[in-house]
C-alpha cells in the first residue's frame, strides 16, 4: 500500500513526515535533518538543486537561487532563470519533489499522496496554486490542510476527550496567522481564523538589512543598496539579508550580536568591511510596528468567535519567529497567560498534517476537523455593491445559493464578478474572477432570476456556478481560469518536466549526502587533531600527522567533489576517529 505522507511547505522551511508504527514520525533528509530550506537553485549547467546546497549556492548565484516562493503562490508572477520562466507553482514542485524523494527513500516505499498544509488565510488562488504545485510534483494530493489546525491536531492528538479551546498564534518566515479552535472528544471545530499573508520573519530580516545600510552609508558614505554592477548589488543583499537573518535568530537568546561581513564592497582596489553591533534593544526598536501588526487580528479573532481571552485554555506558538522574546511577550500581555511551552513551533504543522494523512490511510482513529472560510465570499452587484453570499468563519465544506433579479429589459446575459474581503463596496475587495453566464430567457427587467451557487470544499477552494432559475438553463460554468491559475494542460506539461528532473535530483542528493558526510568527518577529524596537538587526548605526533594526511585528503576531494574518492576517504577517517573515541 503506498504511504499517504503529510507536508509543511513553509515560507522559509519545509518539512515531511508521515506516521509510521501508529506514530507521527518527522522525515530526515539526506543530511539528517528533519528541516529543509524552501530554496531552489539553478546551476549554470542547468542542474536542479533543492535544499540545503541552493541555500548555500545562494550568496555565489543570486540570481539563479530562488526563495520565499510561497509568498508569491496565487499570483501570475513568473520567475525568470537564465532562458526560462517558471511559474511558483513549478518553484514550489520542485521542493515537493525533494521531500517526496526524501521521504522514498527513508520509508522504502512509493509515496504518491500527500497532505500539504497552507496558512489558514490563504486565499482560494494561492490553494489552488498549492494544489497545482502537488500535481506537478507527482502527488495526487489528499487534501490541503490549515497549518494551525495542524498544529491543534499535533497537540491535541494524544490529549484524550477533555473539552478545551486553543488559540494558535503562528508567525513564521512569510505568513502571520492567528486561529481559535475548540476541542471536544476528537472534534476539533476552528471557530475563527484571521491574519496576514504578508507578515513574517522576511519582514524582519529586512528591517535589519535596512538598518545595516543605514549606518554603512553613514560610516563609509557608500550606499549598499546602489551598486552600479547588479550581480555585484544581488550578491551584497544576499549577504545581508543572511546576516540579518543570523543576528535576528542570535537576538533572541542574546542581548547583543556581532554582524560583520568582510569584504562586503570592494570600491577601486579597497575593500571595505561591514562591522556593526546590533543589541536586542535596537533590533525590538527596529521590528516594534511589526510585532505590533500581530495585536489586531488577536483582537478580531477572540471577538469573531465571541470569546474572552480568559475563556482560552492554551496557546500555542507556531512557527521560528515565535523565539522571539518579543513576540512572546506580545502574546502573554495579550492572552493574560503563557503559551504552552513543550510544543516545537518549528515541527507541529508537518506532525499534524501526518496525523491527517494517517486519519487519511486508516492507521490513526479517526479525528473530525471542521474548518472554516477565511474570507467573506460574494458576488458585485448594481453600484458597486458586494453581495456577501458565505460569510468569514463559515464551516466548511458548506454550499450557499443567492438568487439575483435581471436588471435591464430582455437581458440574455449576466456578468458575475466573484470577490472575497470584508468591504461592502465591491471595489474594495479582492477579485477571485468573472465570468457570463449567457442564454438567460428574455424577459421584462426584474423577471429573470439568476441563481448563483458557491460550493467550498473541504480544502477551501471554491466552486462557482450560475444558472437562469426558470428554466434551469444557461451554462452552468466554473469560474474562468484566470491568468492566476495553470490550467490542466500546463500543469501535465509541468509535471513531466519536472519528472524529467527525478533522475538528477536523485543524483544530487546522493552528492549533497556525501559533501555532508565528508564535511562532518573533516569537522570530527579536525577537533581530534587539535584535541591531540593541546594533550587533552593521547595520540602520539605520528598518528597526528597520519589523521593530518587523511584530513588533507577529504580537503582535497572536497574541491574536485569527488564522490567515490569521499566516500572512500570517510570510511577510512570515520575508522580512525573511532580508535579514538573512548
Ligand atoms: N530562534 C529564532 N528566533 C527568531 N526567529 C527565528 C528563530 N529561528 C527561526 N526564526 C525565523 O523563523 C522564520 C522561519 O520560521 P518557520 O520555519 O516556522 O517558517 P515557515 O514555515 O518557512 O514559514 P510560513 O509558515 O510563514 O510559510 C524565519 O524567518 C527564521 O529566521
Ligand atoms: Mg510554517
Amino acid at each position: 500500500m503506498s504511504q499517504i505522507v503529510g507536508i509543511d511547505l513553509g515560507t522559509t522551511n519545509s518539512l515531511v513526515a508521515a506516521v509510521i508504527d501508529g506514530k507521527p514520525t518527522l522525515i530526515p533528509n539526506e543530511r539528517g535533518k528533519f528541516i529543509t530550506p524552501s530554496v531552489v537553485g539553478f546551476t549554470d549547467t542547468g542542474e536542479l538543486l533543492v535544499g540545503e546546497p541552493a541555500k548555500n549556492q545562494a550568496v555565489a548565484n543570486p540570481e539563479r537561487t530562488v526563495t520565499s516562493i510561497k509568498r508569491l503562490m496565487g499570483t501570475d508572477r513568473r520567475i525568470v532563470i537564465g532562458e526560462k520562466e517558471y511559474s511558483p507553482q513549478e518553484i514550489s514542485a520542485v521542493i515537493l519533489k525533494k521531500l517526496k524523494l526524501d521521504a522514498e527513500t527513508y520509508l522504502g516505499s512509493v509515496v504518491n499522496e500527500a497532505i500539504i498544509t497552507v496558512p489558514a488565510y490563504f486565499t482560494d488562488a494561492q490553494r489552488q496554486a498549492t494544489k497545482d504545485g502537488g500535481e506537478i510534483a507527482g502527488f495526487k494530493v489528499e487534501r490541503i490542510i490549515n497549518e494551525p489546525t495542524a498544529a491543534a491536531l499535533a497537540y491535541g492528538f494524544d490529549k484524550g476527550g477533555e473539552a478545551r479551546t486553543i488559540l494558535v498564534y503562528d508567525l513564521g518566515g512569510g505568513t502571520f496567522d492567528v486561529s481559535l479552535i475548540r476541542m471536544v472528544e476528537g472534534a476539533f471545530k476552528v471557530l475563527a481564523t484571521t491574519g496576514n499573508n504578508n507578515l513574517g520573519g522576511d519582514d524582519f530580516d529586512y528591517r535589519v538589512v535596512e538598518y545595516l545600510i543605514e549606518r554603512f552609508k553613514d560610516k563609509e558614505k557608500i550606499d549598499l543598496k546602489n551598486i552600479p554592477d547588479v550581480s555585484q548589488q544581488r550578491a551584497i543583499l544576499q549577504r545581508l539579508k543572511e546576516a540579518a537573518e543570523t543576528a535576528k535568530i542570535d537576538l533572541s537568546s542574546l542581548l547583543e550580536t556581532e554582524v560583520n561581513l568582510p569584504f562586503i564592497y570592494t570600491e577601486g582596489e579597497e575593500p571595505v568591511h561591514l562591522h556593526e553591533t546590533l543589541t536586542r534593544a535596537k533590533y525590538e526598536e527596529l521590528v516594534r510596528d511589526l510585532v505590533e501588526q500581530t495585536q489586531q487580528p488577536i483582537h478580531l479573532a477572540l471577538s469573531d468567535a465571541n470569546l474572552a481571552p480568559e475563556q482560552v485554555d492554551a496557546i500555542i506558538l507556531v512557527g521560528g519567529m515565535t523565539r522571539t522574546p518579543m513576540v512572546q511577550r506580545l502574546v502573554r500581555d495579550e492572552m493574560g497567560k503563557e503559551a504552552l511551552k513543550d510544543i516545537n513551533p518549528e515541527e507541529c504543522v508537518a506532525m499534524g498534517a501526518a496525523i491527517q494523512a494517517g486519519i487519511k490511510r486508516g492507521s490513526l482513529e479517526e479525528f473530525v476537523v471542521v474548518d472554516v472560510a477565511p474570507f467573506t465570499l460574494g458576488i458585485e452587484t448594481e453600484g458597486d455593491k458586494f453581495s456577501r453570499i458565505v460569510p468569514r468563519n463559515t464551516a466548511i465544506p458548506c454550499s450557499r445559493k443567492s438568487l439575483y433579479r435581471t436588471t435591464v429589459d430582455g437581458q440574455t446575459e449576466a456578468l458575475i464578478h466573484v470577490l472575497q474581503g470584508e468591504s461592502d463596496k465591491a471595489s474594495q475587495n479582492e477579485s477571485l474572477g468573472e465570468f457570463i453566464l449567457s442564454e438567460i430567457t428574455p424577459a421584462a427587467r426584474g423577471d429573470s432570476l439568476v441563481e448563483v451557487f458557491f460550493d467550498y470544499d473541504v480544502n477551501g477552494i471554491v466552486k462557482i456556478t450560475a444558472k437562469d432559475r426558470k428554466t434551469a438553463q444557461g451554462k452552468s460554468i466554473t469560474i474562468k481560469a484566470s491568468k492566476k491559475r495553470l490550467t490542466t494542460d500546463e500543469v501535465a506539461h509541468a509535471q513531466r518536466d519536472v519528472s524529467r528532473h527525478t533522475g538528477s535530483m536523485l543524483a544530487q542528493r546522493e552528492r549533497s549526502k556525501v559533501l555532508y558526510e565528508a564535511e562532518s568527518t573533516l569537522k570530527d577529524l579536525t577537533l581530534l587533531i587539535r584535541a591531540g596537538e593541546k594533550g587533552e587526548k593521547k595520540i602520539d605526533s605520528i598518528e597526528i600527522s597520519r589523521l593530518s594526511e587523511m584530513a588533507n585528503k577529504i580537503k582535497e576531494a572536497l574541491k574536485s567533489e569527488d564522490l567515490s574518492l569521499l566516500e572512500e576517504h570517510i570510511e577510512k577517517a570515520t575508522g580512525l576517529i573511532a580508535d579514538y573515541s573512548y
